[in-house]
C-alpha cells in the first residue's frame, strides 16, 4: 500500500500537467470548467446514489425543480436527469419504440446526428436511414417527409445545434412531418438547448426549441453549456407517461424502480447542477450565450480576414475552418504541437473552434497567432 502522502503528491503532479479548460488550450471540445458551486455541491453529496430517491430524497426534489426551471424554456417539465447527451439519446429511442404504435425498426434521421444515435441503434437493432445532408444546412422538412413516407420510421431525430458545425434543423416545420405521419419525434439538443431560446430571442437564430406539437423528447446536456460539472444532462419528455417508459423494475430497491440507463448513479453531480443552474440563472444562461457568440464572431471575423484560410460562417458559437495549406488533420497536428487542442470535423474535411464558456477573446487570439505562426514558416502569410 502505497503512503498517503505519496499518493498525494503525485495527484498534484499529474492535476500540474492535466490541460486546464481556463488556459486557453481546450478549444475543440464540448466540455467546460464547472462552476465553483457545482465542484462545492459534488463534493458535499459524494455519497449519494441518484438511483435511491427513498434513502436519498433529495434526489427527486431537486430533479423535479431542475426539470421545472430549465424546462421552462421548452414548455415542458417532464424527464430525467441523466449521464450526458449519449445516455438521452439512447434512452429517447428505447421510449420510442416502447410507445410506438408501429412495428417499424427504421429509425430516420439526417446524416448530421451525432455518433450516440448511431450508437443507440446498434444496441437496439434499430434500422437507422439517414438522409445525406450538407453539414452547413438544415435537414429540409420535404426531404424529411419524403424519406418518412418511403421508410415508415418509428422514429426521427433531428439535433438543434450539430456537433460538427452547430447547424439547427427546423424543430417547427418538422414537428409538423411527426405529427402528420403520427411518428415520434426526438430533438437532440445536447449543444444548443442552453444556447437557441436565448439567441432566438435575440433574433440571432431563426429556429426555436420548443415542445410544438410533435415533438415527443428533447436532450439538453448540463455539462456542456450548463457549466455543471460531468456527467449531468436532461432528456425531457412532451408528457409524464413516457418518464415511465425510461424506468425499469427492480425489486431489491426500496423504490422498486430503476429510471434511466446507469444503475447506481452519480447523485452528486445532480446536486450539483441544481446548484449551478440556481447559481447561474436562466437570465445568466442569457448572457453566457451572447457572450460565447460574440467570441466566435470575433474569430470567425479574424480567420475570414487571412486569405490562408477559408471559414464557414457559424449559426451557434462552433467555428469550422480550413487551411488553404494544410489538410486538416495536419493543421490540427501542428496547432496541438503548439499547445492548442482543437477537434474534427470530418464532413467538413475541416478543423473545428468550439466556443464554450470558459473561451476569452485572449484564447481565441492565442489561436489566431499560432495558426499565423504555422502558415508564416511555409511563407503563406
Ligand atoms: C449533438 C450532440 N448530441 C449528443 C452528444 C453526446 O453527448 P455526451 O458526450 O454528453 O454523451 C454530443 C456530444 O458532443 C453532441 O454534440
Amino acid at each position: 500500500m502505497e503512503d498517503f502522502n505519496e499518493i498525494v503528491s503525485k495527484l498534484k503532479d499529474l492535476y500540474s500537467r492535466t490541460p486546464k479548460h481556463f488556459d486557453g488550450s481546450i478549444l475543440g471540445s464540448m466540455t467546460t470548467w464547472p462552476h465553483p458551486i457545482g465542484v462545492y455541491a459534488y463534493q458535499l453529496f459524494i455519497h449519494v446514489n441518484g438511483n435511491d430517491p427513498v434513502v436519498f430524497p433529495i434526489v427527486q426534489e431537486l430533479e423535479k425543480d431542475l426539470l421545472a426551471t430549465i424546462g421552462s424554456l421548452y414548455g415542458s417539465r417532464h424527464g430525467l436527469f441523466t449521464s450526458g447527451g449519449t445516455e438521452s439519446n439512447i434512452l429517447a429511442l428505447f421510449v420510442a419504440r416502447r410507445v410506438s404504435r408501429s412495428k417499424s425498426n427504421v429509425v430516420v434521421a439526417p446524416s448530421t446526428v451525432h455518433a450516440s444515435i448511431d450508437k443507440a441503434c446498434q444496441l437496439m437493432g434499430l434500422r437507422l436511414i439517414k438522409i445525406p445532408v450538407n453539414p452547413l444546412s438544415s435537414v429540409d422538412p420535404d426531404v424529411l417527409e419524403k424519406h418518412v413516407r418511403e421508410h415508415n420510421p418509428f422514429a426521427v431525430v433531428v439535433t438543434a445545434g450539430t456537433t460538427e458545425s452547430g447547424v439547427v434543423d427546423k424543430v417547427k416545420e418538422v414537428s409538423e412531418v411527426a405529427s402528420k405521419h403520427d411518428v415520434y419525434l426526438h430533438v437532440d439538443a445536447a449543444f444548443g438547448g442552453l444556447l437557441i431560446p436565448f439567441l432566438y430571442k435575440h433574433g440571432i437564430v431563426d429556429t426555436d426549441l420548443f415542445f410544438y406539437p410533435g415533438v415527443s423528447s428533447i436532450s439538453v446536456d448540463l455539462h456542456k453549456n450548463g457549466r455543471a460539472p460531468i456527467p449531468s444532462s436532461l432528456l425531457f419528455f412532451k408528457d409524464e407517461a413516457y418518464v415511465d417508459k425510461a424506468c425499469f423494475e427492480m425489486n431489491y430497491l426500496p423504490s422498486g424502480v430503476n429510471c434511466g440507463l446507469l444503475g447506481t448513479r452519480p447523485g452528486a453531480s445532480l446536486v450539483a447542477s441544481w446548484a449551478v443552474v440556481k447559481a447561474i440563472g436562466l437570465e445568466g444562461y442569457e448572457k453566457q450565450a451572447l457572450a460565447q457568440q460574440e467570441i466566435a464572431l470575433h474569430l470567425f471575423n479574424e480567420l475570414h480576414s487571412r486569405e490562408y484560410i477559408e471559414v464557414f460562417k457559424p449559426v451557434l458559437p462552433i467555428v469550422v475552418w480550413r487551411s488553404r495549406l494544410y489538410n486538416y488533420i495536419d493543421m490540427i497536428k501542428k496547432l496541438f504541437n503548439e499547445g492548442i487542442s482543437l477537434y474534427k470535423s470530418p464532413s467538413l474535411q475541416a478543423a473545428r473552434a468550439v466556443i464554450m464558456p470558459h473561451v476569452t477573446r485572449e484564447h481565441v487570439d492565442a489561436l489566431l497567432k499560432a495558426l499565423d505562426k504555422i502558415h508564416e514558416r511555409s511563407g503563406f502569410n
